[in-house]
């Protein structure tokens, strides 16, 4: 088979599972977590699994040189973007400064829009900026008519009820989430992920989904033990 067909079935034969930070960790509670996982690599099959770790900004830098220094296949995502370029916008990160760190950015977090009101119209913009800089982009949405935007390579449907951080922590139900992603497929060639409330014990119900391209993991990410159970 040409190499190049065979490349491009193993990436979609391979399952994206994020682990989702939020705010939490210092840079050197960050590399603590990423020693963990080094000891403990031979139990992920990379194979079948491409791992992508979204670290608060402040860990982006101290994460990427561990992650290069011991060669560990894995890949770093911003949780957020500056819908701003370079220049004067005091306290934003751009996407020129993420890219030196990361592949990957998500952009308009349920938690993102609930704490601080951010509006689809900054979505876009962000979309824009991380395009700009080369990044991938994977664009959250809460429910089928959440906006879209066609340029993001990920689509993350997490009903904000399944989210652990709202209290509520009910894993959406996967017929839901099949349910759900039948009505984006209509609106997107984007890979789906699913997130919310994803742990070691539930994930296999959302293995089989039809279309699904992979998770975001907050909580169950937290400890480098149980995200790699959920790994092997
Ligand atoms: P959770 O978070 O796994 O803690 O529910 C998922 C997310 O918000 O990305």
């Amino acid at each position: 088979m040409d190499k190049k067909i065979l490349i491009s079935l193993k990436l979609e034969i391979k399952k994206l599972i994020i682990a989702n930070w939020k705010s939490n960790k210092t840079a050197l509670e960050a590399v603590y977590w990423l020693e963990e996982l080094n000891k403990n690599r031979g139990k992920i099959n990379f194979e079948t699994k491409e791992v992508v770790v979204a670290a608060p900004y402040t860990a982006l830098s101290s994460c990427a040189a561990y992650i290069k220094d011991n060669n560990i296949p894995i890949k770093l995502a911003a949780q957020n973007i500056s819908e701003f370029g370079i220049g004067a916008y005091t306290g934003e990160i751009n996407g020129v400064q993420i890219r030196e760190f990361a592949d990957y950015v998500l952009i308009g977090h349920s938690e993102r829009k609930r704490y601080l009101h951010e509006t689809d119209e900054q979505v876009e913009k962000k979309i824009t900026q991380a395009k700009e800089a080369g990044l991938s982009v994977i664009l959250c949405v809460q429910d089928d008519n959440s906006f879209i935007d066609s340029r993001a390579e990920y689509i993350a449907y997490e009903p904000p009820n399944a989210i652990s951080t709202f209290g509520v922590g009910k894993a959406e139900d996967p017929q839901n989430v099949e349910n759900v992603f039948a009505t984006l497929c209509e609106k997107t060639n984007a890979r789906l992920l699913y997130g919310g409330s994803v742990d070691s014990k539930n994930i296999d119900k959302y293995f089989v989904i039809s279309g699904i391209s992979g998770f975001l993991v907050g909580g169950a990410s937290l400890k480098a033990e149980s995200f790699l159970q959920l790994l092997s």
